[in-house]
């Protein structure tokens, strides 16, 4: 089928390259030029594991291409994706702008009947709303139909997560687009899933907040820990057997980031608001997961006689998560000011999100691509983000190159055992605190 998919961020560049890899044949709009530029030369503008091998692969087979021009992009298309950004507004809510914008884009360029998709993830409600908007603004009596099918993928294994996913979610107005969007995606091989289109909308943001809930959950778990002297991964472990709650998304730390968990719990609760409902239980995870981005500051600054000056911390991870550039809601952007602001000297190893964090981090720091010189005469060092090479480090080294081998950990990366016998002085998440008193 020829589609076109419009937006090239993560979602759209994602979802372009996986159905020209099942055999369509993909355009992919986007209203940047420049951008459009580089994505022609197969050269990603996000970091993805695999995707630039996909790209290259697909671009030569000529089912892939890449254009700025709406025309030439919508001509002749049976499905259209929109997959532009919904940002999050001030008051919480989704800004539904890029989505409309798309959708007039669609309306003034299609010459023929088109099945339009909203990969975006937007407030229940949104494809109807598209739908009149399209069909105001189309010429010559051309008609849209309008589905909805969710993206689960996750930052760091969008390919993976694409093509190795546990279902696929159409949400249709009708059986016959249901089926035709069924036959779009048949070669992924998963379940599929039809339902209504509300439905197919509220599940992606009670996927997402339920796994937001869960996150907020083990952490608050993990502090109740910290107070008693308990293990939160041997509670989760424990807890993860059963199989009505599984073990994923139990695995405490400073909190969850990301474009994702927290743009959707605030729009949930709003949207929940807006129909006067107080989503009292998802307020609470998003108030727990605010706190858990700083939890690690009190520790630092209890051991430190409550300020640094004159101290050089080595923050290891800047991204939300491991394997992206990306800090969007990243612990990061909220400790360093922290760390600064209590004179603190800070120097920042990321092995790829470096020169997204310029960008993105007013104060003045240091920042360094190599662990090692991130550590190197560093008073302490404090994870952000638990990157293989941070989580296989020899633990040697804290000792070798900082001043004092003291780690606070806030994705709880290394054994106890292990840290007790490299004797460091060690913070983590709900685990019992190697404390100096105790490795002396
Ligand atoms: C998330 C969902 O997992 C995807 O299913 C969804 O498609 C995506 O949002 C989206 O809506 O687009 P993503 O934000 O890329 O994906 O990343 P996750 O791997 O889910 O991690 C989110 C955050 O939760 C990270 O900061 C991670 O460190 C944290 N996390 C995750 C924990 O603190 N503990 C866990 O056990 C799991």
């Amino acid at each position: 089928m020829k589609i076109a998919v419009i937006g090239t961020g993560y979602v759209g560049l994602v979802t372009g390259v996986a159905l020209s890899e099942i055999g369509h044949t993909v355009t992919c709009i986007d209203v940047d030029p420049e951008k459009v530029k580089t994505l022609s030369q197969g050269t990603p503008t996000i970091y993805e594991p695999g995707l630039e091998e996909l790209m290259k692969k697909n671009m030569a087979a000529q089912r892939l291409s890449f254009t700025s021009i709406h025309k030439e992009g919508l001509d002749g298309a049976d499905v259209v994706y929109i997959a532009v950004g919904t940002p999050k507004r001030t008051d919480g809510s989704a800004n539904l702008d890029y989505v409309e914008q798309a959708a007039k884009d669609i309306a003034e360029n299609i010459t023929e009947d088109t099945i339009v998709v909203i990969k975006s993830t937007v407030p229940v409600g949104t494809n109807f709303h598209i739908k009149k908007v399209i069909n105001a603004h189309t010429h010559n009596g051309v008609q849209v139909k309008i589905a909805s099918n969710p993206e689960f993928l996750r930052e760091g294994s969008a390919v993976k997560d694409t093509f190795h996913g546990d279902r696929i979610v159409i949400g249709a107005e009708d059986p016959e687009t249901a089926d035709v969007l069924a036959e779009v995606n048949k070669p992924f091989d998963m379940p599929i899933l039809k339902t209504d289109i509300s439905s197919a909308e509220m599940i992606k943001y009670a996927s997402n907040a339920f796994l937001a809930t869960k996150i907020s959950f083990i952490n608050e778990i993990a502090n109740i820990c910290d107070t008693l002297g308990a293990n939160v991964e041997n509670v989760a472990r424990g807890m993860g057997y059963d199989h009505r709650i599984g073990p994923d998304f139990l695995k405490a730390g400073i909190g969850y980031g990301g474009s994702c968990f927290p743009k959707d719990t605030n729009a949930l609760v709003q949207l929940a608001g807006n129909h006067h409902h107080e989503f009292n239980l998802l307020k609470s995870v998003i108030e727990v997961n605010n706190k858990q981005q700083v939890i690690l500051l009190d520790k630092i600054l209890d051991r430190f006689g409550g300020n640094l000056r004159g101290k050089r911390v080595a923050v290891l991870g800047l991204a939300f998560k491991p394997f992206t550039d990306d800090l969007r809601e990243s612990p990061a952007l909220v400790m360093i000011p922290e760390l600064v602001k209590a004179d603190a000297n800070v120097i920042a190893y990321d092995p790829i999100a470096v020169e997204n964090a310029r960008k993105q981090i007013k104060e003045n720091i240091d920042y360094t691509i190599n662990l090692e010189a991130a550590l190197r005469g560093s008073d302490f060092a404090l994870i952000l983000t638990d990157w293989p090479d941070v989580k296989e480090i020899d633990l040697e080294k804290y000792k070798q190159l900082l001043r004092e081998p003291v780690v606070f950990d806030g994705r709880n990366c290394y054994p106890l055992d292990a840290v007790k016998q490299a004797h460091l002085e060690y913070y983590s998440i709900g685990r019992p605190n190697q404390t100096s008193e105790l490795i002396s």
